[in-house]
This record gives C-alpha cells, sequence and structure tokens, in this order.
C-alpha cells in the first residue's frame, strides 16, 4: 500500500546471538514518543478494528509470526511479520486487523505519539465515512 512499506533491516550476528535496529532518518521519519508490546497474543482472537487518524507507528514482531491486514477502505494488503529483520512502517489512516500464527508472538510498535482515544476510529462505517472527507480535504491517506 502506498503509505505502508515493509522493510527488511540488517542483522548482525555474532556467536552470542542476533542484533537487528532501525533509526529516525532512515528507516523512520518521526519520533518515536511510546512504545508498546502485544504479548501472550493468542491465535484464536484477532485484534485491531480501528485506524488513526495523524498516528504514524513502526512495528515488529522479535518473536513469532503476526498477520496484519490493512485496508484504505477500498483495497486490502495483507502484512506477515514472522522475522526480527522485518518492520512495517505505517503511517496514518489504514484500518488495520491482527493476527497472531503462532502461539506466543510478540508485536512492538513504536508510535509517533501518547496514546490519546480521539485519535482512534473504532467503528468500520465511521472509518469509510472519515476515508470520504478526508479524499476531499487532501491526500490523507
Ligand atoms: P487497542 O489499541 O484497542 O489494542 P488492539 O488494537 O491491539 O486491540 O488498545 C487496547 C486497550 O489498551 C484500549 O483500552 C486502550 C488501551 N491502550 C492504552 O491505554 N495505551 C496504549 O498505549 C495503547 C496502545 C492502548
Amino acid at each position: 500500500m502506498k503509505n505502508i512499506n515493509q522493510i527488511d533491516i540488517k542483522k548482525i550476528k555474532s556467536p552470542g546471538g542476533s542484533l537487528s535496529f532501525f533509526e529516525k532518518g532512515k528507516e523512520i521519519d518521526f519520533n518515536i514518543k511510546r512504545i508498546y508490546y502485544i504479548y501472550e497474543f493468542s491465535k484464536e482472537n484477532r485484534r485491531g478494528f480501528h485506524a488513526h487518524k495523524d498516528l504514524k507507528q513502526v512495528m515488529w514482531c522479535p518473536y513469532g509470526a503476526i498477520e496484519i491486514d490493512f485496508t484504505d477502505g477500498k483495497d486490502i494488503t495483507k502484512y506477515i511479520l514472522d522475522d526480527p529483520t522485518k518492520i512495517l512502517v505505517v503511517n496514518q489512516g489504514y484500518w488495520r486487523e491482527f493476527v497472531s500464527l503462532k502461539e506466543n508472538s510478540i508485536l512492538c510498535v513504536g508510535a509517533s505519539d501518547i496514546y490519546s482515544e480521539d485519535d482512534y476510529i473504532r467503528d468500520y462505517d465511521k472509518y469509510l465515512e472519515w476515508v470520504e472527507e478526508s479524499y476531499n480535504d487532501e491526500d490523507t491517506v
């Protein structure tokens, strides 16, 4: 999708383990003000079901495998984070749903702002209205 980028980041291997990293000005173009993570992620239950009006995020899966389905109200694109060297840089405006493909997967998220419920759209019909308005105002999505 236009404003979602899956990037393969570097892996520095040593006998003691592997290390990966990403940085502002390289893979991401925003400051991270909040980090949260979803863990004890059950395979049965989908999560997400919301969009963010302004929040930008970077997502990575340090353990396990997670499928993330994004839509802009028209097309659906599936991404799979199944390796710690894959990150997903997600601009604002996409409806998303997550599913864990492996028991105990962990999803980490770096977000451009602190938590604000006002930034969420949690109703899909309202999301479609918001997309319509946004397209009329500017090319938000
Ligand atoms: P939510 O973003 O809806 O999780 P998911 O999309 O994975 O289902 O958040 C779940 C709950 O946690 C919701 O009540 C809001 C709360 N929450 C915070 O208080 N702070 C945060 O930084 C986040 C991400 C969620």
